[in-house]
């Protein structure tokens, strides 16, 4: 409808990106992004957090109810469950730079206690979000990237990206014109849903030990 047309139709956050002033300049920007539909429902964009300088750059998919709250990627169940994992790795989160493919929450609401439950985003809604994650890469020029799960590695490496059949392993990728080198595994939210739930940990830090021997 002509006239009606709001910035989220266009589905990219591009225009909302500043040219300069770093990763504070992206991370005040972002907060009032509204290149897709998905601020709408959600309380606050959740950027990326951790060293500008880390040698390590963390992508996970989208942030989930507890980030959504307290505005930081990773703080909830899954981040918790991720940091151990790294401890145990031998590398330290606090050396590392975290971040989504997606900054906004996606839910539904559950009947009848209205309990937000997460949803996947679409790959339009990523592709959208893309220019954040990319301007996030710029600017911290990690050494290696770990890419946690199938939205990650989608949007990193394209849509025909299969976690299971590159986990555990160090790609060597050109993304937006720059060689980088990733090691994709599986995400800490899969690793707490999995039926064998110790199994699936073993099989997390396996790969993040490939990712801490890569960047020794
Ligand atoms: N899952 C993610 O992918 N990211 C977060 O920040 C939290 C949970
Ligand atoms: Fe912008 Fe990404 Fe949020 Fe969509 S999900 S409004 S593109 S920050």
């Amino acid at each position: 409808m002509v006239g009606t047309e709001t910035p989220e139709d266009a589905y990219t956050a591009e225009p909302f990106v500043p040219d300069r002033g770093g990763l504070p300049a992206l991370r005040r920007a972002a907060a009032d992004c509204r290149g897709c539909p998905l601020h709408r429902d959600a309380t606050q964009t959740v950027f990326g957090a951790g060293k500008a300088t880390a040698r390590l750059m963390l992508v996970g998919e989208q942030p989930g109810d507890q980030e959504d709250r307290q505005g930081e990627p990773f703080v909830g169940p899954a981040g918790r469950l991720l940091d151990r994992a790294l401890e145990e790795a031998g590398i330290d989160p606090a050396d590392t730079y975290v971040t989504n493919a997606v900054k906004h929450f996606k839910f539904t609401r559950s009947e009848p206690r209205k309990r937000r439950i997460h949803k996947a985003p679409t790959l339009r809604e990523t592709t959208a979000c893309g220019p954040w994650l990319a301007a996030e890469l710029a600017q911290v020029e990690p050494e290696l990237i770990v890419v946690l799960g199938a939205t990650a590695g989608k949007a990193l490496l394209g849509s025909s990206f299969r976690v299971t059949r590159v986990r555990g392993t160090v790609l060597e990728e050109e993304i937006n014109g720059r060689p980088e080198r990733l090691v994709p595994t599986v995400h800490p939210s899969a690793v707490l849903r999995a039926e064998d739930r110790d199994g699936a940990y073993q099989g997390l830090l396996s790969d993040l030990e490939v990712a801490a021997r890569a960047l020794r």
